[in-house]
């Protein structure tokens, strides 16, 4: 099939590279001539793994191209995805849709012939229906455009296992007469004829879909930082605690990560424009949870900035060594970042911060630019007076904590992910503080977690 894939970000550049991957015809657009200058050149403009080879080998193919003209793209197919983004409004808690719209504007103008819109870029409950409207102005005589919705579930770091074996596919279509369902059918055949579950419904559905499923796992997120902070006052460990609630296999271990909490370009916007929009809608009730959902996990970093001063005593000119900086592991993207602020944070508080993190350097840098970079994982941990392990890469994961004792002029650490062996690192010398976990009371025998570290936040 040939398809059009507009907005490459995260999401559309890695949605037009899988689908050609598929064995279509794809043409990805994008107003930003840098980013499509890169994305020519096989270069992807951010870190996800796999993906490089994805768009390198589907370029060399002829099966992948980007351009930023809206008339190649309008005249290139008839089956065409929005992947754009819908940030948080400035100043509300609302999504801003002006680049849905814009893609809408831009481009149904240019059409001819019977064309499918699919959007993938999460957007408030209503905005498909106002699209169709706003499309059906634009339309030329004759030409039909259909709006239908198709969310995305990828996450960052296994954004392409996710788009080619997703683990479910939805699409939502307006009543009456649509190819909606035909042109998924064809579009993600493969998936489907391996049993990926395939969800038709209206449009509405569809939005909600993706809403709650990423208000969910920030709820649970949430959960296990709510207990976590009572554990921590009672002496209890949460990491036990969530391995044996986990075994429930109602509740699950995954997403349990007690810790800095979430960030990124998604769960703190989304739940915030969900809240938003159920007001908007006369659900003004219904969310009001969230509220207290985003508010634990500001609490959490909160924490780890009041634990340093609780250790420090004054903050002011102390060396402090944050060890990350993206919101995740296997990312460079820094949005909300759990782990800048509370370097930045720190920072402003008169400590001398100096941040690590394997790819997430450029972005926090742009960010915060007066913080300290180190150059390497060693640069950073010298002469630390205090190391706040706050984005649980393996580099950090697997570091040996003798080795580390050897650089740091302090030998205290916050494991703001509990995903450190404590009684290694106690072993080893090291006063450790894990959030939720009454680690620092030097105890040899605190147990490793059984699932630890390694699958529950995938
Ligand atoms: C999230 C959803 O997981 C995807 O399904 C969705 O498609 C995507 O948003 C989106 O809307 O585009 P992503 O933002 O890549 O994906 O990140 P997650 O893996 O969900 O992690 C979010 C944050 O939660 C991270 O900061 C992570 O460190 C934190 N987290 C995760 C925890 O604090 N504890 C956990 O147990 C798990």
């Amino acid at each position: 099939m040939r398809m059009t894939v507009i907005g490459t970000g995260y999401l559309g550049a890695t949605h037009a590279a899988c689908m050609a991957e598929l064995g279509h015809e794809v043409l990805g657009v994008d107003v930003d001539e840098a980013k499509v200058e890169a994305l020519k050149n096989g270069k992807v403009p951010f870190y996800e793994p796999g993906l490089p080879e994805v768009l390198e080998r589907n370029i060399e193919a002829g099966r992948l191209s980007f351009t930023t003209s809206y008339a190649e793209a309008a005249a290139f197919g008839n089956v065409h995805f929005i992947g754009v983004g819908t940030p948080q409004q400035r100043g509300s808690y609302a999504a801003d849709t002006r680049y849905v719209e814009a893609v809408i504007d831009d481009l149904v103008p240019q059409l001819e012939g019977d064309h499918l819109i699919l959007g993938k870029s999460t957007v408030p409950v209503g905005t498909a229906g106002a699209l169709q409207e706003r499309a059906d102005k634009l339309a030329k005589p004759g030409t039909t455009v259909e709006i239908a919705w198709n969310p995305e579930f990828l996450r960052e770091g296994y954004a392409v296992k996710d788009t080619i074996e997703p683990d479910r596919i939805v699409i939502g279509h307006r009543a009456g007469d649509s190819r909606a369902e035909e042109t998924a059918r064809e579009v993600y055949a493969t998936p489907l004829s391996n049993g990926t579950p395939f969800i038709v419904t209206d449009l509405q559905t569809a939005e909600l879909v993706k809403v709650s499923a990423n208000a969910f796992l920030a709820t649970k997120i949430s959960f296990i930082n709510a207990v976590s902070e009572v554990c921590e006052n009672v002496g209890a460990d949460v990491t036990q605690l969530a391995d044996a609630i986990g075994y429930d296999d109602r509740i699950g271990r995954k997403f349990l990560g007690a810790g800095l909490g979430f960030g990124g370009g998604c769960l703190p916007k989304d739940i915030r424009a969900f809240m938003a929009r159920a007001g908007e809608v006369g659900a003004d009730q219904a969310l009001t949870f969230l509220r207290e959902v985003d508010a634990i996990n500001m609490r959490r970093r909160q924490r780890v900035v009041d634990l340093s001063r609780e250790e420090l005593g004054s903050l002011i000119g102390k060396r402090i060594t944050v060890l990350g900086a993206a919101f995740k592991p296997n990312s460079d993207d820094v949005r909300d970042s759990p782990a800048l602020a509370v370097a930045g944070q720190l920072s402003l508080a008169g400590a001398a911060v100096r941040v690590y993190d394997p790819q997430g350097m450029v972005n926090a840098r742009k960010i915060i630019p007066d913080l300290d970079y180190a150059a390497s994982l060693e640069d950073a941990l010298r002469g630390a007076e205090l190391t706040i392990l706050a984005t649980e890469w393996d580099e950090f994961k697997q570091m040996d904590p003798v080795w580390a004792g050897g650089l740091v002029e302090k030998q205290l650490l916050i494991d703001g992910r509990n995903v450190l062996p404590v009684a290694d690192w106690q072993q080893a010398g090291w006063r450790i503080w894990g959030l939720g976990r009454s680690t620092h009371e030097v105890c040899s025998t605190l147990p490793t977690s059984p699932v630890y570290a390694t699958s529950y936040r995938q």
